[in-house]
């Protein structure tokens, strides 16, 4: 009903007119307001917090999205609880064979595909480590996740993008990958890369009529997040774990960082309405990144 709805408002057989008037205008302002109609999407890391939530909001604004993920139960269930235009595909993205599949599962499905999402990652080893003890096994296991899993993600994309001459690639960095001492070494790192994945290859993606971005969050109570938080804090609860991420490790007073934030950069960013935004890092932190206050003893009142 809702696709013959479609069919019928773009075709202008009903208006505003006597007969139907609420119906037809609830429905036709949120077909106006999908800003992702028809496109089809793949989203690595999507059984979880941030990916989850991009999901979510992608399919709610019209999007066809292809779940992949290595946790396939989670994943399985989002994508069963987005409906039929969502898929779930077993994806590491650490084996380039794997992405190089979850890209062509969505063509394979929906004939045509028009944003990546590189979303996948992790926070490799949490304990603080002084540098002179860096554990370069774990730098390699998070660059192999966070940057290297990117750059494959954006390879495939391109592989289907470029003929077409059109698409979107979304990377998720980090605030971690602007500021140093806000996140252990190798996480750091490899989010920097990613915004250097995204500059360095924005420019020859132009030139087809591709375009890559980064998103460099701020702190989000995901799973891992608490996890890490858990860790660092043992006997806390988890209700004043939460706050301290929300409102302690966060900016913005009156709003609360969530992941549904993130999944709005990543629509604008998929959406037409981002057609020459292209090698951008946004930035969704509340202004955590532009200030730093000087390590001064308070100045007398
Ligand atoms: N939560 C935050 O505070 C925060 C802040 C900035 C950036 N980020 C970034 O956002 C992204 C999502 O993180 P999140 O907080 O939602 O975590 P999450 O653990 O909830 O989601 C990450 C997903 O990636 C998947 N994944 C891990 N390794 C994978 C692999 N090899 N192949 C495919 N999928 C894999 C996990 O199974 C999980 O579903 C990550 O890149 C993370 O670094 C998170």
């Amino acid at each position: 009903m809702f696709r013959a709805l479609q069919v019928v408002l773009s075709r202008g057989d009903i208006g505003a007119g006597p007969a139907l008037p609420g119906f037809v205008s609830h429905f036709s302002t949120a077909l106006k307001d999908q800003k992702l109609v028809g496109k089809v999407a793949v989203i690595t890391g999507g059984a979880s917090g941030i990916g989850k939530a991009t999901a979510e909001e992608f399919v709610r604004n019209g999007a066809k999205v292809v779940v992949a993920d290595v946790q396939d139960d989670l994943g399985r269930a989002v994508a069963e609880g987005l409906g039929s235009e969502a898929t779930y595909t077993r994806c590491d993205v650490t084996d380039e064979e794997q992405v190089a599949a979850a890209v062509d599962v969505a063509v394979a499905r929906h004939g045509r595909l028009d944003v990546v999402v590189n979303n996948a990652g992790i926070g490799g080893n949490l304990t603080p480590t002084p540098l002179q003890s860096l554990d370069l096994v774990d730098f390699d296991r998070v660059m192999a996740i966070n940057t290297r899993g990117v750059l494959a993600g954006v390879k495939h994309a391109a592989r289907v993008m470029v003929p077409r001459r059109s698409g979107s690639i979304i990377c998720m960095a980090s605030v971690a990958g602007m500021l140093g001492r806000v996140a252990p070494h190798p996480y750091s790192v490899s989010k920097a890369a990613v915004v250097g994945v995204v500059r360095a290859v924005a420019g020859e993606m132009a030139r087809s009529g591709v375009r890559v971005n980064a998103i460099s969050p701020s702190y989000i109570p995901t799973p891992p997040m608490m996890r890490a938080m858990a860790a660092w804090y043992p006997g806390t609860s988890a209700q004043e774990l939460r706050r301290i991420v929300e409102r302690d490790m966060n900016e913005m007073d009156g709003a609360v960082l969530e992941a549904i934030d993130v999944a709005n950069a990543a629509v604008f960013l998929a959406s037409d309405e981002a057609k020459y935004v292209n090698g951008h890092s946004l930035v969704v932190d509340g202004g955590f990144t532009v200030g730093k206050a000087p390590n001064m003893p308070a100045p007398a009142p």
